[in-house]
C-alpha cells in the first residue's frame, strides 16, 4: 500500500498516496545503491517542520523520545560504565536526551547538547534540559540511583553548519542521521570535532539501497527524509571508529508510526581510530 506522510504529519494511504506520490516523492535525492545521502535546504526544512509538530504539538505531553528503548539495545551502555569524559556534546539531541542515560554511568565534564530545534524544545513543558540545567541519575558503581543536576551548554543550528575550534572526548548521534541534510557532512563534522581517543555512541536504521527506487515510488515520510544503505554506515565506522559495542536489532514496524515498515537498525559504540 501507498504511503504519503507530509510535514504536517497527516498521512495518506492508498490512491490519496499514490497520486501524491506521482506530484511528490524523494525518488530525485537517490545516488544509486547508496541511498539518499543528500536533500536540498527546502527538503531538509519540511523534515524540521515535521520534527517541530511531533514534539512541540503531537507530543507535546510527551516525556521521552524512545530514550529507554535506544538504552536497552545499547545493552544499558554497560561498556561505558566507570568511563570519564572531559566533555561530552550529543548531536542532534532532541527534547529529551540520550546523554542523561549515558550519564548515568560514566562522568561527563562539560556537557554539549546540539540541535536546531533546541530553542523551541526549551519550551517543551518535558524537555529534560529546562533552564540549561539537566538531571542525571548516576549509578556509577552501587546499585543505588544518585540524582545529580548537571549544566548543559546549548547550540542552536545543524551538525552540518557547526562551527567550533573545540574537540569532544564523548559524542551522542542517536536517531538523528535520517533527518539531516547531507550525510558526508555530517560524518566530516563528527571526525572533526572529535578529540584523539573520542567515543563515539551511534545509533540509525540500516537501508537496503537496492530496494530504494522501489520503497520511494511508494513511501514519502517528510520527517526521515535521508536513507543510507548499510555500507554507508558501516564503512565510516569501520574506516574511523575500534568497535566497543555493536547490535543490529530488528523492529517490526507500526502502521499509524512513521516506521511504518520493519526495519533494520545498528546500535554502535567505538573508540576513534588514530588518524
Ligand atoms: C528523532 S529526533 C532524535 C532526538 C534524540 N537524538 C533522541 O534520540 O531523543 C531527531 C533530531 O535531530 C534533529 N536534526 C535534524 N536535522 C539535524 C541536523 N542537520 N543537525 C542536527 N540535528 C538535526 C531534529 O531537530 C530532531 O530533534
Amino acid at each position: 500500500m501507498s504511503i504519503y506522510i507530509g510535514s504536517n504529519r497527516t498521512v495518506l494511504e492508498g490512491e490519496d498516496a499514490r497520486k501524491k506520490l506521482e506530484q511528490d516523492n524523494d525518488l530525485k535525492w537517490l545516488t544509486g545503491k547508496a541511498g539518499v545521502l543528500q536533500i536540498d535546504q527546502a527538503r531538509w526544512q519540511k523534515a524540521q517542520e515535521f520534527e517541530l509538530k511531533t514534539w512541540m504539538v503531537d507530543g507535546r505531553w510527551t516525556h521521552e523520545d524512545n530514550n529507554n528503548f535506544h538504552k536497552k539495545a545499547f545493552g544499558d551502555y554497560e561498556v561505558l560504565r566507570g568511563m570519564s569524559f572531559k566533555n561530552g556534546i550529543e548531536l542532534g539531541c532532541g527534547p529529551f536526551t540520550n546523554l542523561r542515560h549515558v550519564g548515568g554511568v560514566t562522568k561527563v565534564g562539560e556537557i554539549y547538547l546540539l540541535d536546531p530545534l533546541i530553542k523551541k524544545y526549551l519550551k517543551h513543558p518535558f524537555c529534560r534540559y529546562k533552564g540549561g540545567q539537566m538531571w542525571i541519575w548516576e549509578r556509577l558503581v552501587t546499585n543505588v540511583n544518585w540524582p545529580r543536576r548537571k549544566s548543559v551548554q546549548v547550540i542552536e543550528g545543524s551538525i552540518e553548519d557547526f562551527q567550533t575550534e573545540k574537540k569532544f572526548d564523548l559524542i551522542l548521534l542517536i536517531n538523528v542521521l535520517e533527518h539531516c541534510q547531507n550525510v558526508e557532512a555530517v560524518w566530516q563534522k563528527v571526525l572533526d570535532i572529535a578529540a584523539p581517543g573520542a567515543v563515539l555512541v551511534f545509533a540509525d536504521k540500516y537501508y537496503d539501497g537496492v530496494h530504494l527506487t522501489e520503497v520511494l515510488k511508494d513511501r514519502y515520510d517528510a520527517g526521515h527524509p535521508i536513507k543510507v544503505d548499510q555500507s554507508v554506515i558501516d564503512d565510516f565506522l569501520a574506516k574511523h571508529w575500534e568497535v566497543l559495542y555493536r547490535q543490529v536489532v530488528e523492529k517490526k514496524g507500526r502502521a499509524g508510526r512513521t516506521s511504518w515498515d520493519d526495519y533494520k537498525a545498528v546500535y554502535y559504540i567505538g573508540r576513534k581510530k588514530d588518524d
